[in-house]
């Protein structure tokens, strides 16, 4: 077994009253990719936003490659966000900057890790906007002109361009219509291959979990619940809360 790239233990974080996340403990391996499941308002958006450090625990341990996240002075942390992490956003829009174009929102990436040479940056964003299916000729155009699978699509090169090992995505196929998603999640799941990603994915959609994950854990009011390689929790839950999730999604 490899050493995680990513550990955490004993997460606690409560808002008032609600426990939004209560003992949670993950690993996320090198290349692995890992689902985050369960019913709405269970801690799911808030476990990524403390695993990538943009909001503290009340209690609990974050390490990456051995290091302590929470720990870590802010702009180092930012460093990470830059070049080893990667953060999807459900919204697209939470992700881009608007004003600029879509070449400028890949370049920008570059520049931020050192890219100087303006052909070399134009070039790579010619290249990833390939990639994502984007028509190179809209390089220039900027994202408000874009559909919403379009905004996401750029969205990913602009996190992808910098070829961190770790990504982060809530709900990336979150807002799209249900043929738009299929072709998201074929292009996701193509370049995570592709790049060797460890992704830790947050999806309210079984389907999406199963085509992309490695490893799936269940969350319920703050807790995992279970966890397990995809196929076992999902062919055979032994939580009742997993059960009713699989069971749902088969009935609907
Ligand atoms: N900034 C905040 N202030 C107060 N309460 C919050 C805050 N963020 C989250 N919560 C609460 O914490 C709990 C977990 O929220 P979270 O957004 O992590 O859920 P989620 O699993 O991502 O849900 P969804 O599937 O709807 O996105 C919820 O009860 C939510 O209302
Ligand atoms: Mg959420």
């Amino acid at each position: 077994m490899s050493t995680p790239l990513m550990e955490a233990r004993g997460l606690q974080l409560r808002f008032g009253r609600v426990a939004a996340l209560d003992d949670v403990a993950i690993d996320i391996h090198p290349g692995e990719v890992v689902a985050i499941v369960g019913e709405s308002g269970s801690g799911k958006t808030t476990l990524l936003r403390v695993l990538s450090g943009l909001m503290r625990p009340d209690a609990g341990a974050v390490t990456y490659r051995g290091e302590d996240v929470l720990a870590m002075p802010e702009a180092a942390r930012r460093r990470l966000m830059r070049t080893e992490w990667g953060f999807v956003h459900q919204n697209p829009r939470d992700g881009l900057r608007l004003g600029v174009t879509a070449g400028g929102n890949i370049g920008e990436r570059l520049m931020a890790v050192g890219a100087r040479h303006y052909g070399n940056i134009r070039a790579e964003a010619t290249e990833w906007l390939k990639r994502v299916e984007i028509d190179p000729a809209r390089m220039d155009d900027i994202p408000g002109k874009f559909s919403g699978g379009m905004q996401q699509r750029l969205q990913i090169a602009r996190v992808l361009v910098t070829r961190p090992k770790l990504v982060f995505m809530d709900e990336p196929t979150g807002g799209l219509d249900v043929s738009v998603q299929a072709r998201l999640l074929d292009l996701i799941r193509a370049l995570v291959a592709d790049l060797g990603l460890a992704v830790l994915i947050v999806t309210h959609d079984i389907a999406a979990a199963r085509l992309l994950a490695h490893r799936i854990l269940v969350m319920r009011q703050g807790q995992v619940v279970e966890e397990g390689l995809t196929d076992r929790v999902l062919d055979d839950p032994q939580h009742a809360y997993t059960q009713l999730l699989v069971s749902s999604v088969l009935a609907a």
